[in-house]
């Protein structure tokens, strides 16, 4: 038998609990959870990610990296060894809830690792708010996670869409180009990284002509590449990921476009998609929390061992899983693996400097990170950094009300 907090439910305290079941006195200090035998238990990860459509690369990734650094812990997180449940959540918004709920109350997970689509977040972040669950958020973007459905609970190892599209607004208008056609699918994802790169867009001096969309995940994109060119704006700003931003990509090259109508998006169009999209890549500028070529030593360590397990190489998607481990790892070694102790682990994340691969952060009272946000070129197949585009740039966390 193994305890876990959710034993408070039963209106027995969890410390009592333990005395009773396993005779470890815990009065005094953190204990991680025992069972009968005198075993740690270990600490339940429920994975709920991607693993089919247009983003299973990057649920992939995420999980893979979010292995790694407990590997790289000895296989132990706060002294308890880590146990994983995944689930898929197919980028399917109506099942967001129900997958949630089999989590928490099937598998009685201690964190919910999840997930990538904005939209699915929203259900996600919804269940764990009510059931007082803990989350980390590994990649999804939408900005209510860390806004008005914000919870003491709940932290985000990646992006909010408001940050890496928001430093592209003054970039574009720097290189002159006053007149903007922005395309994307049509969900919160797309549709809230198009308004943080519109706001500091607008901002800048520039003005967005036209708003295309197209519904998740299609990649029927000849209609509207006819109509940018008709449009004729001094450039275009798409979002697009994971399978649906190989093809963009491609179709864009394709269509004569890229010499007189440059294009621009944040680097989820060329992460983790550059080998697929090959020549047709080459010199597009985006902006992201992440790029190639950093040449840190942290990030080199990373890289080789992320490589090394054979299962393609690291990207923004693998580090954000990384430090979705490495943030748990954080909050469980306050405690020393006591996940009842939930106000000193949430304590132990929210003052935790993490040791990321795209260089050191810490999150803001909202629990997104604070972070650099680079412009990166597409060159030789790689995204090279070759400037910081918004340096230690923090969502503004419209609507949270965490102190
Ligand atoms: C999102 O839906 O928030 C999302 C998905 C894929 C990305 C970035 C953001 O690459």
């Amino acid at each position: 038998m193994t305890l876990t907090n959710r034993n408070m439910c039963t209106g027995i305290s969890r410390r009592t609990a333990l005395k009773g079941v396993a005779g470890v006195a815990v009065a005094a200090g953190f204990a991680p959870v025992r069972s009968a035998t005198g075993q740690i238990a270990p600490v339940k990860v429920g994975f709920l990610l991607p693993y089919s459509g247009t983003y299973a690369a990057l649920g992939n990734n995420i999980t893979e990296a979010f292995k790694l650094y407990v590997e790289e812990r000895g296989g132990k997180l706060g002294g308890r060894p880590v146990e994983y449940v995944a689930v898929d959540d197919e980028s399917d918004p109506g099942k967001a809830a129900d997958n949630t709920n089999k989590l928490v109350t099937r598998d009685k997970v201690d964190v919910i690792v999840g997930t990538v689509h904005s939209g699915v977040q929203l259900g996600v972040s919804k269940v764990a708010r009510d059931t007082n669950s803990l989350l980390i958020i590994p990649n999804a973007g939408v900005n209510a996670a860390t806004g008005s459905l914000c919870a003491s609970g709940i932290f985000r190892s990646s992006f909010s869409n408001w940050q890496p599209g928001y430093p592209m607004g003054r970039v574009m208008v720097e290189r002159g180009h006053k007149r903007a056609v922005t395309l994307t699918w049509k969900y919160a994802g797309g549709e809230e990284i198009l308004g943080g790169f519109k706001e500091g867009y607008e901002k800048a001096g520039g003005k967005v002509v036209e708003e295309l969309y197209l519904p998740f995940p299609n990649t029927e994109f000849q209609a509207l590449l006819t109509k940018i060119a008709e449009i004729k704006p001094d450039a275009v700003f798409v979002f697009f990921a994971g399978g649906g931003a190989v093809k963009f990509v491609k179709d864009y090259h394709a269509a004569g476009l890229r010499k007189s109508i440059p294009l621009y998006s944040t680097g989820f169009l060329t992460d983790g998609t550059l080998k697929a999209q090959g020549e047709a890549a080459e010199g597009l500028l985006t902006t992201l929390h992440y790029g190639d070529g950093l040449d840190t030593p942290k990030d080199n360590a990373f890289r080789t061992a992320f490589e090394a397990r054979g299962k393609g190489e690291a990207d923004v998607y693998a580090v954000q899983g990384y430090d979705a481990a490495q943030m748990l790892a954080a909050g469980l070694d306050a405690v020393k693996g006591d996940v009842g102790a939930r106000a000193d682990l949430v304590k132990g994340i929210e003052r935790a400097t993490i040791d990321s691969p795209r260089g050191p952060f810490t999150v803001g009272k909202n629990h997104n990170p604070i972070q650099d946000i680079y412009l990166r070129e597409v060159k030789n197949g790689k995204n090279i950094v070759v400037g910081v585009a918004a340096k230690a740039l923090m969502d503004p966390g419209r609507g949270c009300k965490l102190a």
